[in-house]
């Protein structure tokens, strides 16, 4: 697939440094990066991190462009996007105004990329009307606007002006880089672990990390799918866009799944999902008196199962995930039959580069004809989008609604 290509313009703020670690994720993700910065921002972090960073030449003066006069109009117009990260009140208001007197604000002026500014600064400056209205001229036309974070800031204030996250600003630029081919689709996900409770201290649980779940509802947002994300606990943050329902025991996740599934297309159930619970939790911690202690267990309702055998009733492409130790595929199989599943993704969790707690998975995928299609070892990222891609394709072929059900 062409590589698409990102401009990073780099205005002259603080928060230029965090722009260092924004370069490096966007260039991990296989997008070919061009820095430019105003001269103001060359006072923060030196050009030379940034094309150390890049592997390209980066441009600060408008008349030192190496002999390629034109690139101010070029890079606009070769990239895919433009991210102004930091972006300070007087950029944002030279763009609000059409003013070009440097390399990058002509460049943005001649831009037909699309745009995202990240404003950062003082709290009192962002939230003056001067620079809101500015904020809001740039959203009328088109461009796109993170808002910033609150906390902290590098003047000793609290309140909004942080220049958000590297990753989330790299999120953001997923988003508008992709192609939205889940557009019109509503897509039910399940992520994470479940616990059970023993006493009100202690818990059953299971190693479920949740991120390949919420890699495939971060992808499937992306894709401009609209997402529910019904997850158990994890240390993850919600992703931006996803309609969040967080549960802790298998039963609440059962009972927001099928509050949640009327109208959803696509469920996919990634969710680890505790098979049994203890039959009874103590209402005080249990003390350690005797030298043994037993745990009388119970079934948990099989939330995928249930899906399935109501699937007449809410057509849907049904996908499941299936943990094994051995005899993968044909565990993955018995599943696939047994839970009415159009495709389930098998997964070994035995090997220490795939499943639980790790960033890259090595999959199988089984649809209801029998054919097994192998993946090769690829970060969780790579897999929601694989996943996401047969999921359409079913979906193309007519699974997942009525007469294909
Ligand atoms: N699942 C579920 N509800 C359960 C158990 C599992 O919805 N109570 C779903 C999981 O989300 C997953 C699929 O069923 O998509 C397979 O889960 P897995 O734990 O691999 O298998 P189980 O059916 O629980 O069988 P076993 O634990 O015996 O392997």
């Amino acid at each position: 697939m062409k590589r698409k290509g990102v401009v990073v313009g780099i205005t002259g703020g603080i928060a230029a440094y965090k722009a260092a670690e924004l370069v490096r994720l966007l260039v991990k993700d296989r997008l070919i990066v061009r820095v430019a910065m105003t001269r103001s921002a060359t006072r923060f972090v030196t050009p030379l991190t940034f094309e150390a960073l890049s592997g390209n030449r980066v441009v600060y003066d408008m008349f030192d462009q190496d002999g390629t006069v034109m690139d101010h109009i070029r890079w606009g117009q070769e990239s895919d996007l433009i991210i102004i990260a930091p972006a300070t009140a007087d950029f944002i208001g030279k763009m609000a105004h059409g003013i070009g007197d440097d390399f990058l604000s002509t460049c943005v002026i001649a831009a037909t990329a699309r745009i995202l500014v990240c404003p950062s600064m003082n709290d009192r400056m962002f939230m003056n009307p001067a620079v809101q209205e500015n904020l809001r001229v740039l959203r009328s036309r088109g461009i796109a606007v993170l808002e910033p974070g609150q906390g902290g800031l590098a003047c000793g204030a609290e309140g909004p002006g942080r220049l958000p996250e590297p990753a989330e600003i790299l999120e953001q630029a997923r988003v508008l880089l992709s192609e939205k081919d889940l557009f019109g689709h509503k897509i039910l996900i399940s992520a994470g672990p479940t616990v059970e409770p023993i006493d009100p201290v202690r818990y059953i649980t299971n190693r479920s990390s949740g991120k390949m779940g919420y890699a495939l509802a971060r992808a499937a947002v992306r894709r401009g799918a609209k997402v529910v994300l019904v997850s158990g606990p994890t240390g993850l943050k919600a992703p931006t866009g996803v309609v969040f329902c967080p549960a802790k025991t298998a039963d609440e996740m059962y009972r927001l799944v099928f509050e949640n599934r009327e109208g959803c297309d696509i469920v996919i159930k990634a969710a680890a999902v505790s098979d049994y619970r203890p039959l009874e939790c103590a209402g005080r911690k249990v003390k350690k008196e005797a030298e043994s202690l037993s745990l009388e267990l119970i079934r948990n309702p099989d939330i995928l199962a249930r899906l399935g055998e109501t699937k007449a009733a809410f057509p849907c492409i049904l996908v499941g995930f299936a943990a094994e130790t051995e005899d993968l595929l044909a565990n993955a199989q018995k599943k696939l039959k047994a839970k009415h599943l159009d495709m389930i993704v098998a997964n070994d969790v035995s090997r220490t580069d795939a499943g639980f707690e790790t960033d890259t998975n090595l999959v199988k995928f089984i649809y209801r004809d029998g054919r097994v299609e192998e993946a090769p070892l690829m970060t969780k990222d790579e897999v929601a989008d694989l996943v996401l891609n047969r999921v359409r394709d079913l979906s193309e072929a007519g699974f997942g609604h009525a007469k294909g059900t």
